[in-house]
């Protein structure tokens, strides 16, 4: 991987994840939230209905290293329906990477979902004991799970559920894996401090996939500041921090 931008010279994601300390930059009430998203040329977030013929090699190893830098992942019902989420850490490299930073080797992943539609058969549900957190308006719980799952009924109120994460949960950092429609409510309402967003070497066309943001529309557009800009295999990743 080379990088672009400040300066020109050559990387790796391992080196570009390992400076991140994301929990330090928290504020007081709430956890630091770093996007995480992958696009075409033409601003398709997604390609025969999800993620598969995006990402090359270092964009997932880019994915799996992110994860290895916060506290917990924060992710869509829609995006966990599709991509069929399972444990969040898969290896036991990526545990000790997260316990060399100072993390729980075992991350919670925050589903966020209104209705509480989701597959008890899902890998992540199934998994005994696994760390998860749902955000919900609902008032039922899921049957027949195996994963150690929590309720936060925060309803659609975002920044009560980041205030909840913080003080009960005691999370500083979150990856946000989208999908379009949660982050789209995360930037209305200014829950978002960085994107990390990788675009991928190729063209979708038309058709009604979505774009990375799709949802309410902004009051105003959102400014970001380049933190970085890095090339692998003809895909660029970049890094951006959100003008609060
Ligand atoms: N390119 C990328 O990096 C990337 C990343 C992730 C996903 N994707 C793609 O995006 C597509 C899925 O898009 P999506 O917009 O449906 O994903 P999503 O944002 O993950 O899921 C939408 C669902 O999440 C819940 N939700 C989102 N925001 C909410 C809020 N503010 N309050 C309460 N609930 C909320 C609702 O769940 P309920 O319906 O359960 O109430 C809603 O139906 C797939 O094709 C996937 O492959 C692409």
């Amino acid at each position: 991987m080379r990088r672009l931008y400040p300066r020109d010279g050559e990387t790796s994601a391992a080196d570009l994840v390992g400076q991140l300390d994301l929990g330090s930059r928290a504020p007081d009430d709430r956890p630091y939230v770093a996007v995480n998203m992958v696009s075409t040329l033409d601003g398709r977030a997604a390609t025969d209905g999800d993620t598969r013929g995006l990402g090359g090699p270092d964009d997932r190893e880019l994915f799996h290293l992110l994860r290895t830098a916060a506290d917990a992942i924060l992710v869509g019902a829609g995006t966990v329906r599709i991509e069929r989420y399972a444990e969040a850490v898969k290896t036991d490299d990526l545990r000790a990477r997260r316990e060399r930073h100072g993390l729980d080797p075992e991350q919670p992943t925050v589903i966020v979902s209104a209705r509480l539609v989701l597959p008890s058969d899902l890998p992540l549900l199934q998994a005994p004991g696994a760390p998860v957190i749902i955000a919900t308006a609902a008032d039922h719980e899921l049957e027949g799970v195996e994963a150690d799952v929590t309720y936060e009924r925060t309803g659609d109120d975002l920044k009560l559920l980041l205030a909840r994460l913080r003080a009960d949960h005691g999370i500083r950092s979150l990856i946000c894996e989208g999908g379009p429609t949660l982050v789209s409510y995360m930037l209305a309402a200014g829950l978002i401090d960085e994107f990390f967003l990788s675009l991928a070497p190729k063209f979708a066309g038309g058709g009604d996939e979505p774009t990375i943001s799709t949802g309410p529309v902004l009051p105003e557009p959102v400014d970001a500041d380049l933190v970085w800009l890095c090339e692998a295999d003809d895909a660029l990743f970049t890094r951006w921090r959100i003008k609060h």
